[in-house]
Order: structure tokens, then sequence, then C-alpha cells
């Protein structure tokens, strides 16, 4: 039945953010801005060295210093048997370091003060007698006979290697191999770079002395997982632990691990009884809190000489750190690099990964992306535009010829994941089309006649998100669902409550539209609550684009729930029977008789003022989703470079992005994520990278040697979508927040390699800088 007012703020409307009011007016709450009476200050005293024996610690002089109030140092954490921690990949990693310092920033003391300025001032009166030690920063010479013992004090570590997984089937992609009529490779390496968000991490611990509650305001991704995995380290009562994560300016994974600092905040305000705040600085932040990718990839593609793969074959090493703390399941351990066979129908693939310990920071966060998807993406992406090279084929016809084709979904990759939906030849053929492709190619041809160089790129990525389902993933043992509770107030204003945790994605007004479409009540009247673990269901966070898939299929789920009862209701009110009740945009009528109508504010009411017989008041439930599978969004980018041969760098004329993330539920937020995520693609391929030099110092500490785009480098963005929904996903809609993240760089880079691979180059890895251009230009004696 069509209503006079359709309803505002349904899915598919640009609605504005609700929770922009509040910080447009400076009215954010974040960890930095709470403030309780009697709170101290932590400092935390970092390791300059990146790998050295710690002869002594001595604390007297900072203790001496007016206004400290303690100096917390390993040892005495050992004596409460907090001096290590569980990682979230099952490793373990120093608190505060007791018998040497494994990579430069790692923590080594903290000082608790009145002021944060005290506990700075005392940090250098601390005295660290450190025995220098030999520092390995490559993987590569970690693995070699006679390296430096990283992890000496891990029991049977005899060397520094991690682990080594398999996933394919071996034997299949050798036989492909040795029928192939060519072979295509690429060595590449994928830089550390680093999440960056605008606000640093950071706790505000209050142990309530007379209680034992204890309250934490953290800067968490996932405050559920985190209170649970408080509860096992620290031995606390886990009905004793509060997590509150208030605003959070930022996470791109880097708020998933659990940090020193926030477990020593928490163990001095247990034994001082007072609260206790600790916020990172910027430095703090980049060198010793949760890195992403720092992966050695090769890979190599089997083909026919008409351009049909056969398969693939893959080799990596992950430079894990000094302690090997990635967030992944524990299940499909290689951490989701089975998605490496991209869009591509290839019959066979082959994968293994080495992990490596270095003295450098742990992390490899999913920093915007499902675990390691942006390293797969990369390289088959990067193989693809090898290949196109070699085959002397035009890359667009070389991927449409070996795209997975929309009639095959649901279907099961060569390394055994089952790909929900897709239409990948429609992502591309927009993407050409809105480029403007056959005239690029034809101003190519012309431009490279004179001797310019002009390049077009092209990127068709699928990501991987919404973990669960449970059965398959977990962190740390937890299964993979999450959750949402709605409660409809009798005046018909509704709470919403979720297990996830927004850092700015705006779940404040696209999860309050998915209960506007289902239910009817205006997006403006629902309220939405995360990040308080007293007060929302239990989730596991949010992160690698799962709060849409799992999040929002909970709060559509949960929203169905209430819409039956509100049917009950309605047929009650409406004297007919529920089997007559229709719902349309919030209103309940009877089949046929559509002026015989209730609202749901009217049933709202109802359902706490006039019931039928029997029925329980209230109109409130709570769902726990666990997705049948991921949701496989995806795309094509195409980016147009032009090149100066006389100083190498690349000016990115266009980007053209074409987005498939099935239904989308705010079409504005959706294009912001993508903006943000292109902007960092853009950032990764050309500007972004920590690097260490041989003795483990970190360079790329500070936004000075860190290099992140601006709007003044960021090139414009032609945005458009395509829409596959699916079919696991209540209203069709897959997650968005990284998958622009994830297929923008192979785009940016494959623009670079196309403008110069007819002189040869067939690989710079990034950051592309102009220098690595010039440099490679000049080798070929192409440079000016
Ligand atoms: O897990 P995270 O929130 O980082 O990522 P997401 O689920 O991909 O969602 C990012 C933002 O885009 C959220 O506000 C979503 O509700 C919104 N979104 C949307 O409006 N429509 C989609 N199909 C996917 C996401």
């Amino acid at each position: 039945m069509a209503v006079e007012t359709p309803l505002k703020g349904v899915i598919g409307d640009s609605i504005k953010r609700k929770e922009d009011e509040r910080f447009l007016k400076g009215r954010g709450n974040y960890v930095d801005d709470i403030s309780l009476p009697g709170m101290l200050h932590m400092a935390i005293l970092r390791s300059p060295f990146a790998h050295a024996r710690i002869r002594s610690i001595k604390t007297e002089a900072a203790q001496a210093l007016p206004g400290v109030v303690a100096v917390v140092t390993g040892e005495l954490l050992a004596q409460h048997k907090l001096a290590w921690m569980p990682t979230l990949s099952g490793d373990t990693q120093a608190v505060l370091a007791t018998d040497k310092v494994r990579f430069q920033g790692q923590e080594v003391a903290c000082v608790i003060a009145t002021e944060p300025y005290v506990a700075r001032d005392a940090l250098p009166l601390i005295e660290v007698d450190y025995e220098l030690l030999p520092a390995v920063v490559d993987p590569w010479k970690a693995l070699e006979q006679g390296a430096p013992l990283i992890r000496d004090e891990k029991e049977g570590q005899t060397s520094n290697h991690i682990y080594h997984w398999e996933a394919g089937d071996k034997a299949a992609t050798e036989e492909a191999f040795g029928k192939a009529d060519r072979v295509v490779s690429l060595t590449s390496f994928y830089p550390r770079c680093h999440p960056s968000p605008l606000e640093t991490c950071g706790i505000v611990a209050d142990v309530n002395p007379a209680t034992g509650i204890a309250t934490l305001y953290m800067t968490s991704q996932a405050p559920h997982a985190h209170r649970t995995l408080f509860a096992i380290v620290a031995g606390l009562p886990e009905e004793k632990i509060r997590i509150i994560s208030p605003d959070i300016g930022g996470g791109f994974g880097n708020k998933v691990p659990i940090y020193p600092g926030y477990v020593v905040a928490t163990a001095a305000s247990l034994l001082i009884g007072k609260p206790v705040k600790w916020v990172e600085d910027r430095s703090d932040n980049l060198i010793s809190t949760g890195f992403a990718r720092d992966y050695h990839m090769r890979g190599e593609m089997a083909l026919t000489k008409e351009g049909k793969m056969l398969a693939l074959r893959v080799k990596l090493l992950s430079d894990n750190g000094a302690f090997f703390a990635d967030a992944q399941p524990t299940k499909f351990k290689a951490g989701l690099f089975h998605i490496v066979t991209g869009s591509y129908d290839l019959p066979a693939a082959y994968v293994e990964a080495d992990g490596a310990y270095t003295n450098k920071a742990p992390g490899g966060v999913a920093y915007r992306c499902s675990f390691r998807v942006t390293e797969a993406s990369y390289l088959i992406e990067r193989l693809v535009e090898n290949a196109a090279v070699e085959l002397q084929m035009d890359p667009a016809d070389l991927r449409l010829k070996n795209f997975i084709q929309p009639e095959q979904f649901p279907y099961k990759s060569a390394t055994g994941f089952e790909y929900d939906s897709g239409d990948y030849p429609r992502a591309l053929k927009l993407a050409l089309e809105k480029a403007g492709y056959q005239e690029l190619r034809k101003e190519q041809a012309e431009k490279r006649k004179k001797g310019e160089l002009m390049g077009i790129g092209i990127a068709s990525f699928t990501e991987v998100v919404g973990a669960g389902p449970g059965k398959k993933y977990d962190i740390a043992g937890l299964r993979m669902f999450d959750s949402a509770e709605l409660r409809v107030h009798p005046t018909g204003k509704a709470i919403l409550k979720l297990g996830v945790k927004s850092q700015g994605q705006g779940h404040e007004t696209t999860f309050a539209q998915i209960v506007a479409s289902e239910l009817g009540i205006p997006a403006s009247d629902v309220q939405v609550q995360e990040g308080d673990t007293d007060n929302t269901p239990y989730g596991l966070g949010t992160y690698a684009s799962r709060s849409t898939p799992v999040g929002g299929a909970a709060t559509a789920m949960v929203s169905r729930k209430l819409r039956d009862k509100a049917k009950k209701i309605a047929a009650h009110l409406l004297e007919a029977s529920d089997a007559d009740i229709e719902f349309d945009q919030g209103r309940f009528f009877v089949r046929g008789a559509p002026s015989k109508s209730k609202t749901i504010q009217e049933i709202a009411f109802a359902a706490y003022a006039n019931l039928p017989d029997g029925m329980e008041a209230g109109l409130e439930g709570v769902t726990y989703y666990d997705p049948p599978e991921m949701t496989y969004p995806f795309g094509t980018y195409l980016v147009v470079v032009d090149i100066d041969r006389g100083t190498g760098q690349v000016k990115v004329r266009r980007m053209v992005a074409v987005d498939d993330c099935g239904v989308r539920i705010n079409p504005m937020i959706v294009e912001g994520q993508i903006h943000g995520g292109l902007t960092e693609g853009f950032g990764i391929a050309f500007m972004e990278l920590i690097t260490f030099d041989e003795e483990g110092n970190c360079i790329g500490s500070n936004f000075g040697d860190y290099l992140l785009p601006t709007s003044w480098e960021t090139p414009k963005f032609e945005i458009f979508q395509t829409v596959t929904p699916s079919p696991h996903h209540p209203i069709g809609a897959k997650g968005v927040g990284e998958s622009a993240t994830v297929g923008s760089p192979a785009a940016f880079v494959n623009a670079v390699m196309d403008a110069v691979a007819h002189l040869g180059i067939t690989n710079i890895d990034m950051p592309v800088t102009s220098d690595k251009v010039w440099a490679a230009l000049k080798e070929k004696g192409a440079a000016e």
C-alpha cells in the first residue's frame, strides 16, 4: 500500500550523519576528554634500541621527582604474573621488558604521576643499563643460520621462524604449470605502513577499590572481546570489568590489539586505587602499535598463449616483528590470503606462507582490509598486468577473458573459499566506459610516438568481508557472530544497542536507517548505542568491514522479530487475524482494507498498555547473527597517469572507481568510505613507508618522515557503482569500509607500470616515488 508521505531516512537515503552534529560542535567524547576525580597520569619509557639485554633498571631518581606516585617495571609486573601477555595470534608479548628489549619503542617502564608532564619528565630519570645485541630487521636475514635469536625466552624456539602454512592443491598446480605455454612472475614487497588513526590509543583505567569493579575507558574496536581477554589475562572476574569505548577517532585495525599501555594502566589503577590515564603521543603510536603489511611476495601465473589462466603459485614471507600479534582467525591461518586468486576463474592454486620474527614492532593488523586481503589483491592484480604485457594483450581483455562469470556464483575458489556473488564484467565495463578507455589508449599510443609517458592502470579487485561464519572464523577462540538489541519505548521511539563499535563510520545513522526500513520508526527516533560492554549485547567488534554484513544483518533480523510481534498487536487492535496484517513503511493494515491501519507508534504504546491476552508486555528483542558465509564486495578501478621523464614524477590525471557493495544503506556514507579508502590506497602507492636502518632504528616515527596524503596531493575521484546484492544478507548489503584500500594501490601502480612497461621495466615496489621511477628510467636509458 502506498502511503501519502513516504518515510524518510530509510535504506537508500543519503541522510546526514546523526553523529556529526556533536563532532562539528566540539562535543565529541574521546578517551582523552575523560577526566575523573583524583585521576593520575601514566607515561611509558620506551627502548631506544632494537635489540639489547637489560642488565638493570634503576628507578630511584624518577621515584624521587615530586608528583611521581609510582614507577612500574617488568620486575614488579612479574610479581603479579603480568610481565607477559598472550597475543591475538597465540604468541606471547612482553608487557614491560624484563630480560631483553626486542624492538625500538618497546615498553620498558611506566611512570604514574599526578600530572601528565611530571610523568613525562620522570622518564629520562630512569636509568636502564642495556647490553647491545646485534639486531635483524630483514626477515630473509632473520631466517639465515646464525642470525641473532630474538625470542630466546621461548622454550624450543631455536630460530626466528614462526610458522609455515599452505593452502590449495600443490599437485594440481604443478601439473598446470607443466602444461602452460607461458609463466609470468612477479617478486614484490608490500611495505610496512601504519593505520595512523587521527586519535592515538589510550585508556582511563578506573578500578574501584571498594567494589573491585574495573571501568576501562578504552580506544577499542572490539570492547566485548577485549573484556573477555582482559579477564583471561589479568585474572579479573569478567562481571567486574566494564569496557567503555567512547567516541573513537579512527581505528583502521590499529585499535584491535591489546597494548601493554592498557594493561599497565589497569594494573596501576588496581594497585594504587585511583584512576590512571594513558594516552599515546604520535611517535609512540607510530613506532610501537600495530603496523600493517610488511609482506614479501612472489607470485607466478601459468597461462595458455591465448591468455587463459591455468594456475597460480604464491610464496610469501611475512615480517611479523618481535612478537607475533597479527589479529586473525585461528583457522584459515594464512590470514585470508586465500582470495589470492582474485576475481579470476583459476582452476588451480597453491599458496605457501612463512612468518619470521625481526627486531621490529609487532602488528600485521587488518588495516582497512580483512586480514591480509590487501596484499593478496595487490599481488594478483600486478601479476595480471605483467601477464598482459608478456602476452601483448590488452589488460582489460585479459581480465574479461578470465573473470568468474555471474552465473558461476556461488563459486568455490581454488583455495577453498566460497564467493557468494559478483558481476565482475559489469563493473569493469562500466569503468572502461566512464573513463573513455578506447580514446585513452589512442591518446597513449600517440604520446608514446612522441616519447611521452602515459599509463592506464586497471585493478579488478575482490574483497572478502563480514566474518563469520562462526564455525569457520574466530578471534582468540571467540566465534565471529554479532548482535543487535532493539527496544521500542511506549512513545514509539527506540534504542538500538550493538555489539560492533563505530570509529567514525557513521553507525549511528546507517543502523538507525535499517530499523526505519524494517520497522517504520524514523531514523531520527532511533538512538544507537555501541561500545559499553555493560549496556550492549556481546559482539566481536568492528574491523575488516564486518559491521554491516554481520551487525547490520542482526539489526534487520531483530527488527523483523519485533515486526512479527507488532503484527500480532495490530491484529488485536484492528480486530483482525494475525495472518491478514500487512506492513508498509511503519503502518500495519488489514489486507484488502488499507484504511484500517495502525502506526508503529500506536502499536508501541499498545505493547505497554493494551495487549492481547497472554502476550508479554514490551516491544524489544535481541538477535545474535551468525552469517552462513562471508560476503564479497568487488569493483574495478582505473587510473590514468603521466610521468615526467626529467624527474620521474608521477601525476595522477584520473581515477575512476566502480564499487559494488550490494545494497547501499546510506549512499553518501558509502561514498565517504570509498573516498577514504582510495586516499589511503593512493598514499600507500606513492608516499607511505615505515622503514628501519640496519640497527633497527625506525624511520617513519613522525609525520615529517611518514608521509600521509592530504587533500593537496590526492587526486579527484570519479565514483560509480553497480549493485549486486549479497544473498547472505537480509537486505543484500555487503561491507564497503575497506574495499577501496584493498583495490586501489594496484590500480595506481599498474598505471605507472603501464606507462613504462614498453621500456622493459616490470616492477617498481611501493611507494612508487619519483626517485625510484627516475632511477628505473635511467637504467633503461629513458630518463631525461
Ligand atoms: O565494519 P565497518 O563499519 O568498518 O565497515 P562497513 O560495514 O563496510 O560500513 C562502513 C559504513 O558504511 C557503515 O556506516 C555502514 O553502515 C555503511 N554502509 C552502507 O551504508 N551500505 C553498505 N552496503 C555498506 C556499508
